[in-house]
């Protein structure tokens, strides 16, 4: 298969996004990681610290691209020449919001369609959200996103303790 792009917000990345990317990289030529600016969100990270962040924990990989986006993942992947919009299916709550996307962008693209992987099993229950919320209250992210992201994370969140206390 040619080339896929990977669409989402990567708020930040985690062991489980990776996790699709590497696995995803062994089936396709080439796939594009398009970070999502969306102004209507208030992120931790800033689009461009997320596509730093996912740039150095793929960089072994000579057939991943990341890339900033906004608009449409439809616009994203015809942009690229991509077919396929890939995500990652982690249990049967993810499948009813991503069933739903995949169909809108079908109508919206009929050229363009969408493939699942399965997150590997120790990463089922792992997201960005969780991720954010476990570091805010002090927890161990170690598990969950390479050192790298860690260190970022808890950077951030003091920083932003530090703008409170004052
Ligand atoms: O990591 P996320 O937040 O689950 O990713 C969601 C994402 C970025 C894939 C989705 O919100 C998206 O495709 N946004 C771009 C706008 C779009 O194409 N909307 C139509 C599909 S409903």
């Amino acid at each position: 298969m040619a080339t896929a792009v990977y669409p989402g917000s990567f708020d930040p990345v985690t062991f489980g996004h990776l996790d699709i990317i590497r696995r995803a990289s062994h089936s396709f030529e080439h796939i594009i990681v398009g970070v999502l600016h969306n102004s209507a969100k208030s992120p931790l990270f800033s689009v461009e610290e997320r596509v730093k962040m996912l740039k150095e924990e793929t960089k072994t990989l000579s057939n991943v691209d990341i890339e900033s986006f906004s608009g449409l993942s439809v616009n994203f992947a015809r942009e690229h020449g991509a077919a396929v919009i890939l995500r990652g299916l982690r249990a049967i709550t993810d499948f009813e919001y991503e069933l739903q996307m995949a169909q809108t962008n079908r109508v919206l693209a009929y050229d363009v369609d969408t493939v699942f992987l399965t997150t590997s099993l120790e990463y089922a229950y792992l997201s960005s959200t969780t991720v954010k919320e476990v570091a805010g209250f002090g927890g161990d992210i170690d598990k969950f996103v390479p050192p790298l992201v860690a260190e970022a994370i808890h950077q951030k969140m003091q920083r932003r303790k530090g703008v409170i206390n004052h």
